[in-house]
């Protein structure tokens, strides 16, 4: 029985908790987000003891029934929470004792909020790594449909999927800067676009194999040593669709693995995200004007009035510094632990339930970035220049039987021949090229074709539009290989 200060603990206590104290042990604040999935485990629970003998059907039935009153009260915001309340758990069975009377007390026969709370993580973050799941798809099917777009002119065209037309080609072209210089043979959109794209369908993938550790049932493991009232923890999985059992009652009460996977999970994906934000903030400079980002994720100066913000992006990019403190907190928390449960666990939850609200916005506000970004072509077209084919020169001379190292020499001297006399790599006549190397001829004029370039890129991951079909080809096939390989629910609409 509850003791009279409404504490789930309080027969050995005598003094009062100082109100601070009872204000920093709280967690009712935020843990209250888990009331649905609180629920869902006592049911599951309730019926592990009536099966164990320590409910008869009657109790059984009757706490079933006042779980779903409570339940409804949350769904409806009639619950009413108390000041006493300590966090959702107690919250509920005080509920349930207010509605039921002392049969409310037989429902944690052998349970503890060591194992309660971390079952109810779990169970929480597995549906919400599904909703991230498809989130995520979302995003990365937009940037595919946007990039494939550019190639895919409207039906009908007599460009259609050319891919060998450099002057259409050619409008698509986007320079590569590693190291922030122009590029040589510089990749296109498309490439560049699916570049990201296949970044985050690695955080796919990694999403699914955290969900499957989540996935791992921890109720019956009770404060650290287990059950020892005879509760089926094969029914508890059953009733609870868990993928696993945890093996260990101490290491389940205690261990937050899956919680650090998500939360690195999520800074990874960040870490692509934000560097996503980053290439478009800098595209869509004036300097650079390769594209425009729409008035729906921009904003104004509230001095300047011809500045249009890119803070959609710039919000994508800072938000990975929130992410990734709460995973280096997550991981401070836990380091200097004792073994099985302690208090400090209960930080756990603000990190997962920020992380989760942070990961839904910038992915829902990614995909209405890309989903409606103006791409400028015929400004990426103007910003080639042909110093960016020096390597193609090289590649050239290679073709004609140089090796390598020798024909970078050639090109680079090239170069440096077109540079000391003020003109472009390109208006080099065939008589200077020569007398760089007697290999040169007329056919060198077909490397300054800047969508020849990107074309010869043919292997598997390159920039041709073989590739590209083939990288895009990849992606509903990732995504099907993943599908089947994880418990996650199917998502109407995705590849
Ligand atoms: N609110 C607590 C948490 O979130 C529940 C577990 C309490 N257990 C304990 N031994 N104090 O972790």
């Amino acid at each position: 029985m509850a003791s009279e200060s409404g504490k789930l603990w309080g027969g050995r206590f005598v003094g009062a908790v100082d109100p601070v104290m009872e204000k920093f042990n709280s967690s009712i604040a935020y843990d209250r987000a888990l009331w649905e999935v609180d629920v869902q485990g006592s049911k599951a629970y309730s019926r592990g003891l009536q099966k164990a003998g320590l409910l008869t059907r009657e109790e059984m039935d009757q706490i079933l029934h006042a779980l779903d009153k409570v339940a409804e009260e949350w769904a409806q915001g009639t619950f009413k929470v108390n000041p006493s309340d300590e966090d959702i758990h107690t919250a509920n069975e005080r509920r349930l004792k207010e509605l039921i009377g002392e049969t409310a007390g037989k429902l944690h026969t052998g349970r503890s909020r060591n194992d309660q709370v971390v079952t109810d993580l779990r169970l929480w973050m597995r549906q919400d790594c599904s909703r991230l799941s498809a989130l995520l798809w979302e995003l990365i099917r937009t940037m595919v449909d946007r990039a494939e777009a550019v190639y895919t002119p409207a039906k009908g065209s007599a460009h259609s999927l050319e891919p060998l037309d450099s002057e259409v080609r050619g409008w698509a072209i986007v320079q590569g800067y590693p190291d922030s210089v122009h590029a040589s043979g510089g990749p296109d959109l498309l490439p560049l676009a699916l570049s990201h794209a296949v970044a985050l369908t690695r955080d796919s993938e990694r999403l699914l194999e955290v969900q499957k550790r989540i996935n791992v049932l921890p109720l019956g493991s009770g404060a650290i040593a287990g059950n020892p009232l005879g509760v089926d923890r094969e029914l508890l999985q059953a009733e609870l669709n868990f993928g696993a059992i945890t093996l260990n009652s101490m290491d389940a009460t205690s261990e937050r693995d899956f919680v650090a996977e998500f939360l690195f999970w999520a800074s990874l994906c960040m870490t692509h995200l934000s560097r996503m934000a980053e290439d478009l903030i800098l595209y869509g400079t004036k300097e650079f004007s390769f594209v425009q980002l729409s008035d729906a994720y921009s904003t104004g100066s509230s001095l300047m009035p011809q500045k249009k913000n890119p803070d959609s992006l710039e919000l994508i990019r800072s938000k990975a510094g929130r992410v990734f403190g709460r995973c280096a907190g997550l991981l401070m928390t836990l380091k200097g632990l004792p073994s099985t449960y302690n208090k400090d666990l209960q930080e756990d939850k603000e990190a997962v339930f920020e992380v989760s609200d942070t990961m839904s916005a910038v992915l829902q506000v990614a995909t209405g970035v890309i989903s409606t970004l103006q791409i400028h072509r015929e400004n990426m077209a103007r910003a080639l220049s042909p110093d960016m084919l020096a390597t193609d020169l090289a590649y050239y001379l290679v073709r004609k039987g140089m090796p390598f190292r020798q024909a970078h020499e050639a090109s680079g001297r090239a170069v440096f021949l077109a540079e000391t006399k003020g003109v472009a790599l390109n208006q080099l006549s065939l008589k200077e090229l020569q007398t760089i190397s007697p290999l040169f001829s007329g056919d060198v004029s077909r490397v300054w074709d800047y969508g020849h370039s990107v074309e010869q890129y043919t292997t598997l991951g390159g920039t041709a539009r073989s590739s590209v079909d083939w990288q895009i080809g990849q992606m509903p096939v990732l995504w099907l290989t993943l599908k089947n390989t994880s418990d996650s629910p199917k998502y109407p609409g995705l590849p």
